[in-house]
């Protein structure tokens, strides 16, 4: 099959392609570069031993996407803005790309006669109302302009797939978290805003603590609960939501593992996988932040079989070694300026998770 990766020079992005080359797809990447790396894109194709061809541009180019789409059968679509805080200062950035390019990508795709697309939805479509854990069939009412930008980009697949006989899939993210096997690509730390990149910077920049926003949780521990899912799962997912695309409609799947772990296991985790201990400050609670926010995945395991194969342990430590052999992220595409950071563990850091 020929298979278009928007964004696939992303974190996500890179790690689908590996996938998608060793199950011996043709895949044609749509990148603008904005947040993604040319390197990666290079070593996904190193790693599954098959190249890809990669177009330099955005989503919204019409004549870029003519020739992107010509003989494609299905689109994997990824190629969106990402961040919650981002997106709460700066919501028509949100808007234009990840609904305005995603309404231009779907012309695209009309007028070269291509009617399979695979959507990266995100956990933060359901909001902080929703009780847990989240099923598919959960209200969605985003908390954030990010959140609102991937639901209506499932309601415009919705529509097409009752209007056009589309068949789509959108896969509601949980926390990708992890690197591949390979340590060869992962997601540069610098400017991730998630929990383990955040908490592996402060592992190496010893005076930047992380702060744990919210100890007082009705919790285990007192901290937030979260579903983590590893990178190479998430990818995997992609090929089985390929198999769902074999019938019209429009199909919505969590993917998750359904097995919360809160700040501090993670915590933990990081300090197992480096073997240093992760310096911590408590923070007040954030606006918006939800005690627990888990997924429910049996639909995707029922449906399409998906089982998750690996754990916590797994997730933080292959974010380890691909920290550890790559401390500079990628080197071709955007460069980060990262001091090299102090590898070796210091005499008296002892692993615990403790402030
Ligand atoms: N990483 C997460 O935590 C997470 C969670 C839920 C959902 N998602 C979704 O998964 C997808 C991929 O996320 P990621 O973590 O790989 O992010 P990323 O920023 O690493 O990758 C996004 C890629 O899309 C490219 N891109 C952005 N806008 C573009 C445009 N207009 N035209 C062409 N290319 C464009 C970027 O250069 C980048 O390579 C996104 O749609 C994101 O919303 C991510």
């Amino acid at each position: 099959m020929r298979i278009l990766v928007t964004g696939g020079a992303g974190y996500i992005g890179a790690h689908l392609v590996v996938e998608l080359l060793g199950a011996g797809h043709d895949v044609v990447v749509v990148d603008d570069l904005s947040t993604g790396h040319v390197d990666a894109l290079a070593r996904a194709q190193s790693i599954a031993g098959r190249t890809c061809s990669l177009l330099v541009g955005d989503i919204a180019d019409r004549d870029l996407m003519a020739r992107a789409l010509d003989g494609v059968d299905t689109v994997m679509h990824l190629a969106a803005f990402k961040q919650v805080g981002e997106s709460m200062a700066r919501p028509e950035r949100y808007f234009r790309n990840n609904v305005g390019g995603l309404a231009s990508l779907l012309e695209s795709m009309v007028e070269a006669g291509v009617s399979r697309i695979v959507y990266s939805s995100t956990a933060a479509v359901y909001g902080s109302q929703a009780p847990m854990p989240l099923r598919e069939d959960s209200a969605a009412f985003p908390d954030s302009p990010y959140g609102l930008t991937k639901l209506q980009g499932e309601g415009m697949l919705h529509q097409l797939a009752r209007c056009r006989d589309w068949s789509a899939v959108s896969l509601r993210y949980f926390n990708p978290v992890g690197a591949h096997p390979s340590a060869r690509i992962g997601e540069p730390i610098e400017v991730a805003a998630s929990l383990v990149p955040r908490a592996l910077r402060a592992l190496l920049h010893r005076d930047d603590r992380l702060t744990v926003f919210g100890t007082d949780y009705d919790t285990p521990d007192g901290t937030c609960l979260r579903d983590y899912i590893h990178i190479v799962d998430l990818a995997r997912a992609h090929l089985l939501a390929l198999r769902a695309l074999d019938a019209p409609g429009h199909r919505v799947y969590n993917v998750g593992t359904g097995r919360p772990h809160s700040v501090l296991e993670v915590v933990a985790a990081c300090e197992r996988a480096s073997g240093m201990r992760v310096p911590l400050v408590r923070g007040d609670r954030r606006p918006g932040d939800v005690p627990v926010a888990l997924a429910d995945p049996s639909r995707f395991r029922e449906d399409m079989g998906f089982e998750a194969r690996y754990g916590l342990d797994a997730m933080v430590t292959s974010a380890w070694n691909w920290l550890v052999n790559n401390p500079r992220g990628y080197l071709l595409g955007r460069r980060f300026a990262l001091p090299r950071p102090q590898l070796r563990r210091r005499a008296g850091d002892r692993p615990q998770s403790a402030f």
